[in-house]
């Protein structure tokens, strides 16, 4: 058993507190590889931003669980190095969908879980956030559930349609399961085709797809029934029209990708949505930088010379997100 307090880690609790009061949103960010994690880091060091670093079951298939960690550990002593006194640092477990994934980080020096037990019937995800909750309390690591279901895929569990969280069960589900806080279904979804051409409009100017705006009408009602509590959003790149130009540009085929505006984020960081998911777009820039090099210079096969500039684009995109759509910078 390791705490993460051994690990100069954080839990989530007094971060979405502060978030809240404050008006901004903590950057959730999924990473897979050292690259990911360094531009990570850096964006989040050199702009003091509170983070959250995100873990997949599948990146914890990908890159191995016990690596991860240590990564997620070298990355706070890495923050240090780069002058953040006092890295604010979460790492999280993305989509766990069982009881024992949940414990095993807990037992691993995570500081945080999401059990997403969204698609079972209403009681069982009750039942098994609570015991999930029961358990990761007893350590001070926080919990995040999902109530309504996101359109896409959410690792293996995939939905063709969204199903928005009902608020008249927000109270009932945060009472019955203690969970520190909730991520609801209002219109965003995972991927980097959010929306299919017939859901969006066009727009006569540019040709390109306008997406059909998230209901915070639902927002409004959830906060209304849950005053302060912590609202997370899933699925919220905004998939950048200019990686996915630069990837068709150099060779890559992502027809009619199409994300979140950024204006809509920016307004939900405003509210009691205090953790925003993003992965895909950084999906995008990484294969946007790699696309151009290998295409501009088809002789380099330094990885460092690919990976390189990928994880600069990365950082420049956190950045961005943090400053100009969350607002969390100067935050830690
Ligand atoms: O919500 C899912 C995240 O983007 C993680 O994706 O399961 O492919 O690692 P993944
Ligand atoms: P995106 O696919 O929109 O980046 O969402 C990521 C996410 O929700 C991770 O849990
Ligand atoms: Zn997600």
């Amino acid at each position: 058993m390791v705490s993460y307090k051994e690990l100069g880690l954080v839990n989530t609790r007094e971060m979405f507190a502060k978030a809240i009061k404050g008006g901004y949103a903590i950057p959730a960010f999924n990473f897979n590889n050292m690259e990911q994690l360094q531009a990570i880091i850096k964006a989040s060091a050199e702009t003091k931003s509170p983070v959250i670093l995100q873990v997949s079951k599948g990146a914890r298939n990908y890159a191995n669980q016990t690596l991860l960690r240590y990564m997620a550990q070298g990355a706070v002593e890495y923050a240090k190095e780069l002058g953040w006194e006092k890295p604010q640092i979460v790492l999280h477990l993305d989509h766990g969908d069982s009881f024992e994934l949940c414990k095993s980080c807990v037992d691993f020096g995570f500081s945080s879980v999401m059990i997403d037990a969204s698609h079972l019937p209403y009681e069982e995800n009750i039942a098994l956030t609570k015991k999930v909750v029961d358990y990761a309390h007893q350590y001070d690591v926080t919990v995040e559930a999902e109530l309504g279901v996101l359109a896409g895929v959410e690792d293996e569990v995939s939905s063709a349609v969204s199903h928005y969280t009902k608020p008249e069960e927000v109270v009932d589900f945060a009472t019955r399961t203690g969970c520190d806080s909730l991520a609801i279904s209002i219109g965003t979804s995972h991927g980097a085709y959010k929306f299919t051409p017939e859901q969006c409009t066009r727009d006569p100017k540019t040709g390109k797809l306008v997406p059909p705006p998230l209901a915070f009408d639902v927002l409004d009602a959830i906060m209304e029934k849950l005053p302060g509590f912590p609202i997370v959003l899933h699925g919220s790149s905004s998939v950048p029209q200019e990686y996915v130009d630069m990837i068709n540009q150099y060779g890559g085929k992502l027809p009619d990708a199409v994300g979140i505006p950024e204006e809509q984020l920016r307004k939900a960081s405003e509210s009691a949505v205090c953790k925003i998911n993003i992965d895909s777009d950084s999906r995008l820039a990484f294969t946007a930088a790699v696309r151009k090099v290998f295409a501009e210079k088809p002789g380099e096969f330094d990885p460092r010379k690919y990976c390189g500039p990928a994880r600069d684009l990365m950082e420049e995109l956190y950045k961005h997100k943090i400053i100009n759509v969350l607002g969390s910078n100067g935050k830690a």
